[in-house]
């Protein structure tokens, strides 16, 4: 049986403030405490709750996507996160993937990562830093149950979902996600955006497939079970959830909103554009964790998992009365199955009001002009990242490394705090690999898709020197097809989509944008991680330790 579009109206996560207020009425730093708890959810009217793991600040409160923590520039936030998960958990997992594993009875072991947070390495959520209910068992790296988040950086939009070791991709799927919005009220004011709950929005995307009884589906049997028995290179579900809704609907007035949209699936690319409206626009004001210098406008985007972009939609624009929100991205993106009636739609928005709806919002030609600009004359250090897959068969992966490394070999990537480097990222895969570094913020300085004998003779060569240099790599991107990046993702990014068959270059920087130092120590135990973003992939290994040194 299907479940019926668009009968649930999208909700509003609740809101937890990452700051207090003082006597004389300025901000203070904010204390909460966030647990994680089993329950159930409903993601469809017509479909029975589901039982999920949920992030709140009590069991009642807690949702799926868990509540959104406002922050305020120079205001930090100190969150204290508990497990209160049970024994087991409610989906498979593979016991032959480095994974944590707490002593058997001690419970579901869970860490949170903070994604585009710049933050100590203490404070990350490094996947070893786990711990179970009621701390009955610790991971290797565990630094203390309270997070430290400064929020010194620019105003944007970041995520915390679950990062322990081999099971971010099912503790992210039974629903340990949320939205995190560092604000800066003195430059918002300023821009104008449109502002406040009813016009300023999340839109957290994800897919999902549920069986008859309302349990979350994911497949138990893996595609090489002689090797992983249940591991799975990409999870798709069938249904689109939008804040913990199935393809649901929001009532809008004819005129400007902002939407914050976050991709918190595990494999799914979205692209995203207007089903029956050719008049409407996307005017993107920021993405990633920043704003861009100037807004950008764009009929159709693509997100990867954990890409953010941030946008405003004027409905003044549409005289229609009703426009769905489609999604036309293959899975795997970008040369597997075209997406059909159910996967290809996402949200339906019904427009009320005529022409003339009062609205005191605009979006400004400049954005941020204070973020600076990549300075690749300054760069010493030129690094290759390869993405290549290590078979035992003939066609099925058995670990997606990075550079032909597991994650717990000794860290290679080692930068200066302060410094900046070029990262030359050859993706030899056929599948587009979102790329995420911890810490810092990156520009895509170009792409180039390699020639397809170059490409092939560079796999071959890399499987048998995993030498990037020594196989002619530099030579071979030079004569590939340059790839222009879209204008909307020529900021700073902390997720890149990194193309197959292709080397993608970007300028790395390990200091904060808005200038001057870190106020912690960038190169404190257990340090961060980079990592592609397909969490099927991350949790098998692509995901390499990043140690910055003074
Ligand atoms: Cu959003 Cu290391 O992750
Ligand atoms: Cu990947």
């Amino acid at each position: 049986s299907k479940l019926e579009m668009f009968v649930d109206e999208l909700p509003s996560m609740p809101t937890l403030l990452g700051y207090g207020v003082g006597n004389n009425g300025s901000f203070v730093a904010g204390n909460l405490t966030i647990g994680m708890y089993q329950k159930f959810w409903k993601f469809h009217r017509d479909l029975p709750a589901t039982s999920v793991f949920a992030y709140g600040d009590s069991e009642a409160a807690a949702t799926v996507p868990g509540p959104t923590i406002e922050s305020i520039r120079g205001i930090p936030t100190h969150v204290t996160w508990t497990n209160h998960l049970p024994s087991k958990h409610i989906l498979p997992w593979d016991p032959t993937i480095a994974t944590a594993r707490p002593a058997s009875g001690a419970g579901v072991p869970t860490v949170v990562h903070l994604h585009g947070g710049v933050h100590s390495p203490t404070s990350d959520g490094n996947s070893n830093a786990w711990f179970t209910s009621g701390f009955a068992a610790l991971g290797s790296t565990f630094a203390g149950a309270t997070a430290f988040y400064p929020n010194r950086q620019p105003p944007g939009n970041l995520w915390y979902h679950d990062h322990a070791m081999g099971l971010t991709r099912a503790n992210l799927l039974a629903g340990l996600v949320g939205s995190y919005t560092l604000r800066s009220p003195d430059l918002e004011d300023r821009l104008g955006l449109p502002s406040g709950r009813d016009f300023d929005r999340h839109l957290v995307l994800f897919d999902r497939s549920f069986r008859s009884d309302g349990s979350l589906f994911m497949n138990a049997t893996g595609n090489n079970p002689s090797i992983h028995p249940q591991w799975q290179p990409e999870y798709f579900g069938a249904a689109i959830v939008v804040n913990g809704k199935a393809w649901p609907f929001l009532s809008v007035r004819r005129r400007r909103y902002r939407f914050r949209i976050i991709n918190a699936s595990n494999a799914r690319f979205f692209g995203l554009y207007f089903v029956n409206d050719d008049r409407l626009r996307f005017r993107h004001v920021g993405s990633d964790a920043n704003y861009l210098a100037r807004p950008v406008t764009s009929r159709r985007f693509v997100l990867a998992p954990s890409e953010i972009a941030d946008v405003v939609i004027d409905f003044a624009e549409s005289s229609a009365d009703a426009v769905v929100l489609g999604n036309d991205a293959p899975y795997p993106y970008p040369s597997g199955d075209p997406t059909d009636a159910l996967n290809g739609q996402v949200l339906k928005f019904l427009i009320r009001g005529g022409k003339g709806e009062s609205d005191p919002s605009r979006v400004p030609a400049l954005l941020a002009p204070e973020l600076p600009a990549p300075q690749v004359a300054h760069v010493a250090v030129r690094r290759y990242i390869a993405m290549y897959e290590y078979v035992s068969s003939e066609d099925e992966p058995t670990h997606l490394y990075l550079n032909a490394q597991p994650y717990d070999a000794p860290a290679t990537e080692t930068p200066a705090e302060g410094s900046s480097e070029v990262w030359n990222v050859i993706n030899l895969t056929e599948d587009n690999h979102p790329l995420h570094v911890h810490l810092a913020s990156f520009v895509v300085l170009e792409q180039r898709e390699l020639q397809g004998k170059d490409a092939e003779e560079l796999r071959q060569c890399m499987q048998k020197k995993n030498d990037a240099e020594a196989c002619g790599a530099e030579e071979m991107a030079a004569r590939g097809q340059q790839r222009a990046v879209p204008a909307h993702e020529q900021g700073w990014k902390n997720v890149f989509k990194m193309m197959p068959s292709a080397v993608t270059r970007v300028l790395v920087r390990f200091a904060p944008l808005e200038g001057g130092a870190y106020s912690f120590d960038p190169t404190a135990e257990p340090g961060y991680v980079y990592h592609c973003h397909i969490l099927d992939h991350e949790d098998n290994e692509m995901m390499r330790p990043l140690k910055l040194v003074h």
